[in-house]
């Protein structure tokens, strides 16, 4: 039983340190678990992610090489739910920069939303809410939690939002300037960027084949406060953003057998355009 090949990926997103260690206390955790009990949940996992699959194979065209049957099998199973901000701490951050509308309706626009457990906390202060996810499985979970889904490559195309929201999604994609820039172009006056950042920054992009971006952030120094200072400065040279109010939390993964949860440490900002 100790040596059942389980592994666990952080938020389906391989590439972490810490997917070795959950891998590694995982295995311990299931090696510890009842011996008729845990046969059967290797069995469950393969299964959900088989499903997954042949769902994928049998109503998709193929899709680039994301995590999907990880994804698939933590979604089907309920599990590996990401948290990171309640609606009072987001409300308590964004409170500084956005207005009050007074006409028209609210938008909200998460970008990279995995499966919208992170921003579904939130997302409802705002009347429409809209997505984009490469993940097929995350799409699916994403349009069944009431976001409409945009096109990864023109979501920010002739349409403007009062929240852009962006977490832990710069250190997992492929051209995070680009996404930047993008953001900045698509907020409205007014309105704001809702950024979160796993520091220190290790990038980790599950579409190109070296899993390395294709575009460089200049995140210098260290420790977790001279990683921030650096990207804030960089927003703000670089980008045209200015910080509004900023915050320190735990990104929090639900957790298995060994430990109830597991977290990082995310910085979360809030950017208004210069
Ligand atoms: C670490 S997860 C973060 C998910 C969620 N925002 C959270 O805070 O837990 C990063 C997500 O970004 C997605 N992603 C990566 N590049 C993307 C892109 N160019 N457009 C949309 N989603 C992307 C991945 O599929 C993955 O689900």
């Amino acid at each position: 039983m100790s040596d059942l090949p389980l592994i666990i990926h952080f938020h389906g997103c391989p590439g972490r340190d810490e997917d070795v260690a959950l891998a590694a206390s995982a295995q311990f955790a299931i090696s510890n678990f009842t011996k008729p009990l845990a046969p059967a949940f290797n069995l469950l996992c393969v299964l959900s992610s088989v499903i997954a699959n042949l769902t994928r194979l049998a109503f998709e065209p193929p899709q680039p090489m994301v995590e999907d049957a990880i994804n698939g099998a933590s979604i089907w199973l309920g599990r590996g739910s990401m948290f990171v901000l309640s609606e009072a701490q987001a409300l308590k951050l964004l409170n500084n920069a956005t207005r009050t509308r007074t006409s028209g309706l609210s938008t909200l626009v998460d970008v990279g939303a995995g499966d919208g457990e992170v921003s579904r906390r939130f997302a409802h202060i705002f009347d429409e809410r809209y997505a984009t996810e490469l993940s097929a499985s995350m799409r699916k979970s994403l349009s069944s939690k009431g976001f409409l889904l945009l096109d990864t490559d023109s979501w920010w195309q002739g349409q403007s939002f009062d929240c852009v929201c962006m977490l832990n999604l710069l250190d997992r994609c492929a051209r995070p300037r680009s996404m930047l820039r993008e953001a900045r172009s698509a907020i409205r006056e007014g309105g704001v960027l809702l950024l979160a950042l796993v520091l220190p920054f290790k990038p980790y992009v599950e579409v190109t084949t070296d899993h390395k971006p294709e575009e460089r952030l200049p995140i210098a120094g260290a420790t977790f406060e001279e990683q921030a200072a650096s990207f804030i400065r960089f927003m703000k040279d670089e980008i045209g953003f200015e910080l509004s109010s900023w915050s320190r939390t735990p990104y929090l993964c639900e957790g298995d057998f060994a430990q109830a949860y597991y977290w990082l440490d995310d910085s979360v900002y809030v950017f208004t355009p210069v």
